[in-house]
């Protein structure tokens, strides 16, 4: 399955709720259990500075895009296998859809 943009106020909702316990996206914002995500696009994965990756996060050594997103929130786990990031994933296309959406925008 591929990508496609969604809404990024349904989104940024989306975020509050499953995200923002763990992630900040602003400039410059704290890490809290994960890191902070701004600038995570066209990034590889496990290069927030400062941030206490697993090896298995830092070794994906994946491009972060909206499809590598799209493909890696939908089993965080079964994508990095041994990742410390404790979220099941979102099965809907759209849950992703829209939270990528929302992240491209605050995170850039
Ligand atoms: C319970 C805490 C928690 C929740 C909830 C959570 N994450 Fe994470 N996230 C983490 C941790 C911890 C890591 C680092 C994983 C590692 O090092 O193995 C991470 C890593 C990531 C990465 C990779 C960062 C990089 O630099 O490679 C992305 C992207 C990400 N999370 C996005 C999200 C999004 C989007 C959501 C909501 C849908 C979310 N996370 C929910 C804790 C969480």
């Amino acid at each position: 399955m591929s990508f496609a943009p969604g809404d990024a106020k349904v989104g940024a909702d989306l975020f509050t709720k499953r995200c923002a316990q763990c992630h900040t996206v602003e400039k410059d914002g704290p890490h809290k259990v994960g890191p902070n995500l701004h600038g995570i696009f066209g990034r590889k994965s496990g290069e927030a500075p400062g941030f206490d990756y697993t090896a298995a996060n830092k070794k994906k050594g994946v491009i972060w895009t909206e499809q590598t997103l799209f493909d890696y929130l939908l089993n965080p786990k079964k994508y990095i296998p041994g990742t410390k990031m404790a979220f099941a994933g979102f099965k809907k296309e759209k849950d992703r859809n829209n939270v990528i959406t929302y992240l491209k925008e605050a995170t850039a």
